[in-house]
This record gives structure tokens, C-alpha cells and sequence, in this order.
């Protein structure tokens, strides 16, 4: 697949065993490749797949270096600095390729390094959690955290190529499998053939490859559809934030220690279509559907009571915020979102309160 963008085109590869053959597929759709790319990975990601990446550039002439970042304290402007530096310690000019190995931290980190280092580089992203292989890796956005919120720090830097390696999922911990059935839950609701699919499927994608492999394309395809009908998220693209909301302020509310990113999204989803079905957008069948499609995915669709009032400050705070009303991309029916600004913050309160086990 290829994204075309104001700045250039993004190929986008879904391919098993490509971590293997990075030498080859990368020089062949970059030009002017270096001969001396920098992989950035995660000091904790697993080290089989970083020396295997590695392997797969040195076969075909290159001379890789490799960049281990510490992200504990999270994807920091500590950590881009001590990027910048060590890409200054390589001499790295503005020939240079960066290669993101890892999550998401890795990716927008690794990206908004590369669109500030001597005002702009490329990279290359090859995403290692579902996630990032379906979300975080694909678009442009980049960015670090602040202490006062997450990706307050970015900037619009397209990746020049993604690999999408499949194989590489084996092994991935069961929290980050649910965090990345989180998004593919958002996909199907925008997009009838996921949906059916995994309706239809009596097998779990986590032990079926060809499942695993269909699914994977098909987000992709959807998150490409957005972000080349809106690179910059003004428009279209704002349906992607579907569960968002909600989830954003349940994990912040949490102190995004109970829960990871996708799981929030799965609750936010099943409140927003509880909510969408209170304003009369969405039909309770709908809403029902969405609950179902949550639960096959192995998702949870409630958590313990908790504060409210709290859940709602957040996602005032929400950067979708405009006035009062609380902006809301809303599902409807398969394949259909409604960008709502919400007023009436009751109805918002019944709707997280739904999630509650008690409820
Ligand atoms: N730019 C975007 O459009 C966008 C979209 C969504 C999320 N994000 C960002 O992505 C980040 C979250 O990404 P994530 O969910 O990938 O988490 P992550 O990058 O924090 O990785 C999660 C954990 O999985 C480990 N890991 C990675 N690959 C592995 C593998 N193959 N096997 C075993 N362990 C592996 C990592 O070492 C890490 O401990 C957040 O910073 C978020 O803001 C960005
Ligand atoms: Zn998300």
C-alpha cells in the first residue's frame, strides 16, 4: 500500500518474514539508501528480533549501527536528546536513515527525532506490537510525552517506508495482544468487512496466522484510507479517534496504570456506542453488536466503579474539547461515525457508568 502525502510518498508493507530481508526491501524503495542505517530499538524489546534485523541489513553490504533507548520513564525529550546525540557521534548527516524497531514509544520517538535532526531526516518504521503495526506506525504523527500529558511534543514526519512484519508478534505478552484488539475493534466498527470477518470466525487470530494476516491488512488498509484522505487530521481522519475520548479519560483517570492504551479504547468504544445509542444515533442492536465483537476479542467490557466526575474533567481536558461540549466521534452503525459535540455532560456520566461492574 502507499500513502501519499505533501511530503512524499510512505510504502507500506504487510509481508511474514520481512524483518529478515530489511537489506534488500529497504534499499529498493528508498533512494539514495545509507549504506550505514541506525536501528533504534527498545533496550527492553526482545534482542532476538533486533539481532535478526540487523543480520537481515549486514547480509546485503550494509553496516548498521544500533541505538538502544531506555523508555521506562516513557518516550521522553531526554530520550530524543540522547538520540540526537548519538546519531552526532555516528556523523550522521542528512543522508542519514533511522530505522524504528519496536512499539509505538519507539516510533514516535524515533520519527520526531528524525523530523528534527538537522531539520529533517528519513526513517523507516518497523513496528513490533500489534499497535504499532496497525496504528502508531502508519500516519505521520510523531512525538514525545511531558511530564504534564502525553504527545504534547511533536511534530507531522511521515515515515518514507513501514514493514509489517507479522512473524515478529510471536511472543508478544497477552496485555499488549489486548491492547492492540483494542484498535482492531475501532477498525472493524469502520469497516463493515472487518467487522463481518470477525464475526464470522470461529478461530482466535492469536493462533491462526491466516486469520492474524487478514486482519492486520485490513486495518492497515483502513487507517491508509484516513490518513491520505486527511494527512493532518483536520477532518475525515478525526473518526479514527472512535472510543477515544472516553478511553483517553479512563486511562488518565486511572493514571494509566490499570489499564493499556487499546483496553482503554474497547471500554471507551462500548461507552460511546452507549452514549451514541442514548442520543438517538445509534440502535440498541448496534450497541449490542459492538459489546459482542468486544468480548470475542477477548477484551474487557467493564471495570471496577470509580470516580466520575474525574473521568469527565479528563475528557474536558481532551484536545477534541470546543466550548463546553465535549467532541465526540460517535459509531453508528458499521462503517459509520458522526462527530458530535456533546453538552449535556449527564448523558456522558451514564454512559462511563456503564462500564461499571456493578451497572
Ligand atoms: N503516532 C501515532 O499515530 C500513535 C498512535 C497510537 C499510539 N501511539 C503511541 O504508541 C505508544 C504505545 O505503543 P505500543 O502499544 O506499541 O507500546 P510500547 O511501544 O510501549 O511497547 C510495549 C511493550 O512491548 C514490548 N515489545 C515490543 N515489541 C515486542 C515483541 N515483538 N515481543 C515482546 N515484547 C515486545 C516493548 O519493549 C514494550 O515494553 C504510545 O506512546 C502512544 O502514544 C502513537
Ligand atoms: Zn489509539
Amino acid at each position: 500500500m502507499r500513502i501519499r502525502s505533501s511530503r512524499g510518498a510512505t510504502d507500506v508493507l504487510v509481508e511474514r518474514g520481512a524483518l529478515d530481508a530489511l537489506g534488500t526491501a529497504l534499499p529498493a524503495r528508498i533512494p539514495g539508501f545509507s549504506s550505514t542505517p541506525v536501528l533504534v530499538h527498545d533496550a527492553a524489546s526482545p534482542k532476538g528480533l533486533v539481532a535478526r534485523a540487523l543480520r537481515g541489513l549486514e547480509r546485503d553490504g550494509l553496516e548498521p549501527s544500533a541505538v538502544a533507548l531506555d523508555l521506562r520513564g516513557g518516550k521522553t525529550l531526554a530520550q530524543a536528546e540522547a538520540l540526537c546525540h548519538a546519531l552526532l557521534e555516528r556523523d550522521c548527516d542528512r543522508t542519514a536513515v533511522l530505522i524504528a524497531l519496536g512499539g509505538g514509544a519507539v516510533s514516535d520517538l524515533t520519527g520526531f527525532v528524525a523530523a528534527i535532526y538537522l531539520r529533517g531526516v528519513r526513517y523507516v518504521n518497523v513496528p513490533t506490537t500489534l499497535l504499532a503495526q496497525i496504528d502508531a506506525s502508519i500516519g505521520g504523527k510523531t512525538g514525545v510525552d511531558l511530564p504534564e500529558g502525553k504527545n504534547l511534543v511533536g511534530a507531522f514526519w511521515p515515515p518514507t517506508v513501514v514493514v509489517v512484519d507479522p512473524d515478529v508478534l510471536t511472543g508478544l505478552p497477552a496485555t499488549e495482544w489486548s491492547s492492540g484488539f483494542g484498535e482492531v475493534a475501532k477498525y472493524a466498527v469502520l469497516a463493515e468487512d472487518l467487522l463481518a470477518l470477525l464475526e464470522a470466525t470461529t478461530s482466535s487470530p492469536t493462533n491462526d496466522p491466516a486469520l492474524l494476516d487478514q486482519i492486520l491488512a485490513m486495518c492497515v488498509r483502513t487507517k491508509v484510507r484516513y490518513v491520505e484522505a486527511d494527512e493532518f487530521d483536520r477532518g475525515v481522519r478525526r473518526a479514527l479517534n472512535l472510543g477515544h475520548t472516553i478511553g483517553h479519560a479512563l486511562e488518565a483517570a486511572t493514571g494509566f496504570a490499570l489499564l493499556r492504551h487499546g483496553e482503554a479504547v474497547a471500554l471507551g468504544l462500548r461507552a460511546e456506542a452507549h452514549l451514541s445509542r442514548a442520543l438517538g444515533f445509534a440502535s440498541s442492536e448496534f450497541e449490542q453488536r459492538v459489546v459482542r465483537l468486544l468480548r470475542r476479542l477477548g477484551l474487557r467490557t467493564t471495570i471496577p466503579a470509580l470516580d466520575v466526575d474525574r473521568v469527565l474533567a479528563f475528557a474536558r481536558h481532551d484536545k477534541k474539547r470546543e466550548g463546553d461540549a465535549i467532541r465526540f466521534a460517535l459509531p453508528v452503525a458499521p462503517g459509520e461515525t458522526r462527530m458530535v459535540d456533546v453538552a449535556e455532560l449527564g448523558r456522558i456520566a451514564d454512559a462511563v457508568r456503564s462500564l461499571f461492574e456493578s451497572a
